[in-house]
């Protein structure tokens, strides 16, 4: 039986942290110097899984799609590029210091997780007149107890006074919500906060050998301005009309202040983006047909649906005329997995009026040409790993033991198959090295001969492979495996020669796409 809800959701969020690493998914950045914070490297079953994230993602954007088109650019570009699309002026979050602690905080991340509190606070009054009450009306009981509704009163206050705060870029205000919900700091406990100020997310560096200002050159802050920049290139030499799509994945940097909760906040982390160029007006369809485009794709992953919601965003961001993020349900609660904005037509006519350029494209069927209006998708590929870890970790009481897997959706998994001779001897080594070189071609496949079977099963279901195969007495009488599936420890006899194919329908990326 699975105890992963007997888990309280911090105790599993560091099992992952630690299984993570013991089993070579992810270790901390440059860990013999002690590590760099917020910074993190992929280990050997990390790097496969990640690859095989990315490449569900491009293959979904780039195969499926006629008119969707993917580019690599360069993650240095020119210093005015992040001028025009806003990054130097407004790229900021807003922080504040405890002064006893000396920790510091994203003054929203504190407002927004105390309306979480508060949120909690109404689900158990819930959860207890649930059980109290047979027949139990949620929508009647929320708008009738006076102590729900004096909550729900608070939270939709503080709201309101911060979204309004956060148009008017109010930090006086800011830092008035919290003392007056009375956030205290969780490492002293005391609420001596310092004033909240603005801090620009950017990495800067210098090009060349003269440092002065005119050469400060930035890590892109995210993808998409490769994308904008390159809008012009991609229409004309890959063909394309409007509406169209241009994808890409690569790294991004970001100088968090709050960098914690493992690779969900990274300072380096990457991003798989998707701008689709639309004709002005058409925006608000496009927006929703994406929204519903990407959950589906999420879903295909096969957790349960009360893994994933949408949350609207409460303040847009400079670009945005509409903008939703789609949640997922993270140990630590739910939080931003990916985001889907419509970015008007901010970007590319920003990038215009700043480099004296055209970056228009001309309607033949309406005779015009328009600077077209853009919906994004952008979902971090380092936050779906961990998405995907959290859903597929598990604990299972096996004949008295714990037995760890991870669930990983076989088409993603680091290793598609292990290859294991029951013992090292009477010809089952090399059968079983004959079938690895036969499936080698699927992708990551373990052949392993130490230890005992039951050993050799735990180890694969670990690191989350979802097929083992073993060679034993029969194979050498009939040409017959097992194959053991890794969810259900189920096992069935199959023909060896019938192995490839098993294997390829079941972990396939393709398959999994087909879904979609
Ligand atoms: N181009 C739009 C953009 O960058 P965003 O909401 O700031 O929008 C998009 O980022 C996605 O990138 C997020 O939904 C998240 O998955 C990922 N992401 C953002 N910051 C991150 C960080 N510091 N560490 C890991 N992933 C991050």
């Amino acid at each position: 039986m699975s105890q992963n809800t007997t888990l309280q959701t911090e105790e599993l969020f560091k099992k992952i942290i630690s299984h993570s690493k013991e089993y070579g998914f992810i270790y901390p950045s440059s860990e013999i110097y002690d590590g760099l914070s917020a910074v993190y490297d992929y280990g050997a079953y990390g790097a496969e899984l990640k690859n095989n994230i990315r490449a569900y993602w491009w293959q979904a954007m780039t195969y499926l799609h006629q008119n969707i088109v993917g580019i690599d650019a360069a993650i240095f570009m020119h210093p005015t590029t992040w001028k025009a699309s806003g990054h130097v002026d407004a790229f900021n979050d807003p922080l504040i210091d405890n002064k006893d602690s000396k920790k510091r905080y994203r003054a929203d991340v504190l407002i927004e997780e105390h309306i979480t509190k508060l949120q909690e606070k109404i689900n158990k009054e819930i959860e207890k007149a649930r059980k109290r009450f047979e027949n139990f009306d949620e929508n009647l009981f929320r708008s009738t107890n006076p102590r729900v509704k004096e909550i729900q009163e608070k939270i939709q206050q503080i709201e309101e006074r911060f979204k309004n705060a956060l148009e008017k870029n109010d930090l006086q205000e800011i830092k008035q919500i919290i003392l007056d919900c009375e956030i205290a700091c969780p490492i002293s406990g005391t609420r001596n906060w310092t004033d909240v100020r603005q801090f620009n997310l950017m990495f800067a560096t210098q090009l060349g050998s003269v440092a002065d200002e005119a050469n400060t050159i930035y890590l892109r802050p995210e993808t998409a301005q490769g994308i904008f920049v390159n809008f012009l290139n991609v229409q004309k030499t890959a063909r394309m009309k409007i509406p169209f799509g241009i994808a890409q994945t690569g790294k991004a940097f970001r100088n968090e202040i709050v960098a914690r909760q493992f690779i969900f906040r990274m300072r380096e982390f990457e991003q798989m983006e998707m701008q689709y160029f639309v004709k002005p007006g058409t925006e608000m369809e496009w927006y929703e047909y994406w929204k519903e485009a990407r959950l589906k794709w999420h879903k295909a992953l096969g957790f349960s649906n009360d893994y994933y919601r949408f949350k609207d965003h409460v303040k847009l961001a400079h670009y945005a005329n509409a903008a939703c993020d789609i949640e997922f349900k993270f140990p630590f609660g739910f939080k931003e997995l990916e985001g889907i904005h419509s970015r008007t037509d901010f970007d590319l006519s920003n990038h215009e009026k700043y480099s004296g350029k055209k970056l228009q494209y001309f309607d033949v069927e309406e005779n015009r040409r328009y600077v077209p209006y853009v919906i994004e998708t952008s979902v971090g590929l380092d936050r779906l790993f961990l998405a995907i870890l959290s859903a597929g970790y598990k604990e299972e009481l096996v004949e008295n033991e714990t037995r760890t897997v991870l669930s990983i959706p076989a088409a993603l998994a680091p290793v598609k198959a292990a290859v294991l001779p029951l013992v090292k001897k009477d010809g089952m080594p090399e059968i079983a090295q004959k079938l690895w070189e036969e499936l080698k071609y699927l992708g990551k496949i373990i052949y392993e001969d130490k230890d005992t079977i039951g050993r050799r099963y735990r180890r694969q279901d670990a690191i989350g492979t979802p097929y083992c195969i073993t060679i034993d007495n029969e194979t050498l009488q009939n040409e017959t495996v097992t194959i053991r599936e890794r969810d259900t420890m189920q096992q069935e006899r199959i023909h060896i020669s019938k192995v490839y194919s098993y294997i390829e329908e079941k972990t396939s990326i393709k398959n999994l796409l087909r879904k979609l």
